[in-house]
């Protein structure tokens, strides 16, 4: 299931454009690009899980200069092969550990981590060595912006750990959690024209807003910002996502 590219090897890099899923509305990309252009204010752009580029292309169209890490080298290819590929660096590791030399432009004045990209970290220790990993790079002053999931536990029947998300006739997708360890993979049987099954299955690791706070805390940066979207609406006890911003302080 996992490679040298992890779980985003040719097959689903070679897809991943083309997803049904709203995150890749025009509009969308657009007010998240607002967003994240505004919270970099003049300084530089780190994308944790850059992929196929689909928000740091157009944060760099901005004039908003972006490296991004990631483990796959399918997804980066994809990335490097539309418009202003090249001009956006990018180191090849594990976002939670990976450094990138700053020595010759200095500090981040914004990382971000979109598209519930922290649940791929399977594990707590990941997900805090994240958050350090974030603040290393920021300067005095910049933010570590992450785009998730709440936690959708609500959804398990009693008695039961299995949530299918996806039923139809040319597949179907489920969640087995596991409340103890916040795992929660997910499974996807696709059937194929020929009437075969091809299953895959991804593990993530949900996480609440206040363990990603307390993970913050650890990494010395504090919250300022907690929306449901990126319109900057309220968080609310409804909202089904959030993205968060913490600074890193001055002092
Ligand atoms: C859901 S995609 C998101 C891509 C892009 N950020 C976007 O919003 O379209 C997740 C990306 O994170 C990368 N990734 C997942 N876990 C990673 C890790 N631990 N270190 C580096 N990259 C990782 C995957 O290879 C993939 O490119």
């Amino acid at each position: 299931m996992s490679d040298a590219d992890g779980y985003f090897g040719e097959q689903v890099a070679e897809r991943y454009d083309r997803s049904p899923d709203g995150e890749f509305r025009p509009d969308v990309v657009e007010r998240t690009v607002d967003v994240l252009a505004e919270l970099a204010g003049g300084g530089r752009a780190l994308e944790f899980g850059i992929g196929t580029g689909r928000i740091a292309l157009p944060l760099a169209a901005r004039g908003v200069p972006v490296h991004g890490i990631d483990l796959s080298r399918a997804m980066v290819a994809r990335m490097r092969s539309k418009p202003g590929g090249d001009a956006v660096g990018v180191s090849i590791g594990d976002f939670a550990t990976t450094t990138v030399d700053m020595t010759a432009d200095g500090p981040f004045s914004l990382a971000y981590l979109v598209f519930n990209t922290v649940m791929n970290l399977a594990d707590q220790d990941a997900q805090v060595a994240c958050f350090a990993n974030a603040a290393a790079h920021l300067a005095p002053g910049g933010c570590f912006v992450v785009e998730v999931l709440v936690p959708e536990l609500r959804r398990i029947p009693a008695g039961q750990n299995v949530v299918p998300f996806e039923t139809g006739p040319d597949g179907w997708a489920y969640t087995v959690y596991d409340t103890v360890t916040q795992d929660a993979t997910c499974h996807y049987i696709s059937i194929t024209p020929d009437g075969r099954g091809e299953a895959r299955s991804i593990p993530f690791r949900y996480v609440w807003p206040s363990e990603l706070d307390l993970m913050a805390r650890l990494a010395g940066l504090r919250l300022r910002h907690r929306w449901d979207g990126w319109t900057r609406a309220p968080f609310t006890e409804d909202s089904r996502q959030h993205v968060s911003v913490w600074e890193k302080p001055r002092d």
